[in-house]
């Protein structure tokens, strides 16, 4: 299927601030409850390693993703590693939550964080779930090509491929909005207001979700890029498709070679 870039409401700069946390805060509670994530805690550790740190920075967190349940294994695997979370649009408040969920493991940063160009301070393996699709060709480059610049690794990671059948899947998601709001926390009467009497998430996440599987890069198209970037000898990359059930993550993980 050809890679369409058609706009998300997210990524809007005028899109209510309110509605787009109530979007990233679904995706948070539905990557936990699927758990989503558990069968790439081997690339994330490799990662860590490569990376020289027990420091995670995690780029375009929205409100924490799969984190809940990645970090409670990564606990377990690598004592005393540290995630900071960081977005262009910060979710503090899911922010917040993920702090209370483990003091010790999370941090947050208030400020923009923008993928395109991480501050050189933030030092640490970088990762993104779910967001590259966000980024036109050019700049999910840039992405690439700034982490090799920093000589930082980088794992990202896509909970979907680009195909009919995925399309077909965010459909539903209206309906998956409609069950599990009352369980998303914190409680948030604006949550539902905005989900049943004037329902602009059920609505904003449908379109999100279509036009992000029409976004999602191939494996094929992530290798590309990594062929065009200047000093990727200096790296190894590894880009690949995790299949777990009815879940399929494609990720792609760099690290220098001397590493
Ligand atoms: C679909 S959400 C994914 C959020 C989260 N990682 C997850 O798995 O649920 C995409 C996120 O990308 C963020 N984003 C968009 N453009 C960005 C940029 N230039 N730099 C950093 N984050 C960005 C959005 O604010 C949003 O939180």
């Amino acid at each position: 299927m050809k890679r369409y870039h058609l706009f998300e409401f997210e990524d809007l700069s005028w899109f209510p601030k309110f509605i787009r946390d109530y979007g990233t805060d679904f995706l948070e509670f539905i990557s936990n409850k699927a758990d989503f994530y558990k069968e790439i805690i081997p690339v994330l550790k490799k990662g860590i390693s490569k990376s020289g740190q027990k420091k995670i920075i995690d780029l375009a967190s929205g409100g924490g993703g799969g984190w809940k349940k990645i970090s409670s294994r990564l606990k377990e695997e690598i004592p005393g590693i540290k995630i900071t979370l960081t977005d262009f649009y910060p979710n503090e408040k899911a922010f917040k939550k993920m702090l209370k969920h483990d003091r010790e493991m999370f941090f947050y940063v208030p400020e923009k964080i923008n993928a395109l160009d991480v501050p050189k301070q933030l030092i640490g393996l970088r990762t993104q779930f779910l967001s590259f699709h966000h980024f036109k060709y050019n700049d999910a480059k840039k992405i690439l090509q700034n982490a090799v610049d920093n000589n930082m690794s980088i794992a990202i990671f896509e909970a979907q491929e680009r195909n009919m059948a995925n399309v077909l899947k965010n459909m539903f998601s209206p309906i998956m909005v409609l069950f599990a709001t009352p369980f998303i926390r914190p409680f948030n009467l604006g949550r539902l207001i905005f989900t049943y009497l004037i329902p602009i998430v059920p609505l904003f996440i449908l379109w999100d979700g279509v036009v992000s599987v029409l976004r999602t890069y191939t494996l094929e198209e992530m290798k590309s890029m990594t062929h065009e970037l200047n000093n990727r000898l200096r790296y190894k990359w590894e880009i690949e498709k995790i299949e777990d059930g009815p879940i399929t993550i494609l990720y792609l993980l760099g690290y220098p070679k001397k590493s």
